[in-house]
């Protein structure tokens, strides 16, 4: 696991420079895609009150576009979450995509919450 970690971190770092894997009790949740024992992507997210909200998202860069991160999603599904809730910043085109086409909807704007980027938070209601 802590060589997980590393490889998390390397990844998380593709996202933010200053990426920070804190600790991972619960609510915590983070589960890994691997290839011949590498970490080729990984999603970290929480589980409150039966609701989801997902912190990170990350496919390797030549792993993307082969629906490893819709399988991720799919992986979180199947805490049984009443709703998945997330923000992506609203210059991160592919990131909406992908959530768009896994059924996510916009359901509303965070002014700046990306260090004056505005975040767009999204939703999938599933029960
Ligand atoms: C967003 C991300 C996790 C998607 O992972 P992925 O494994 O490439 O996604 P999938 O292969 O499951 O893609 C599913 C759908 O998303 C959309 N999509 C994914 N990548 C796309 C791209 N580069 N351009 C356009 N649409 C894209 C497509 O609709 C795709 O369906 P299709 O292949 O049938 O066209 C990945 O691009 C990534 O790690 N990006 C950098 C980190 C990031 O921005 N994370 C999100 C932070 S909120």
């Amino acid at each position: 696991m802590e060589e997980d970690k590393e490889e998390i971190i390397q990844l998380g770092s593709t996202l933010h420079e200053d990426y920070f894997l804190g600790n991972l009790d619960e609510p915590n949740h983070l589960l890994v895609a691997l290839e011949n024992n590498k970490v080729i992507g990984f999603i970290h997210f929480f589980v409150v009150a039966g609701c989801v909200d997902v912190i990170d998202i990350v496919v390797a860069e030549g792993y993307r576009k082969q629906g490893i991160g819709t399988s991720l999603l799919e992986e979180v599904e199947k805490y049984n979450p009443k709703e998945i809730v997330l923000e992506v910043s609203k210059n991160n085109a592919v990131a909406i995509k992908f959530y768009l086409k896994n059924g996510f909807t916009k359901v509303g704007i965070r002014k700046g919450y990306y260090g004056g980027v505005d975040g767009i938070t999204m939703k999938k209601v599933i029960g």
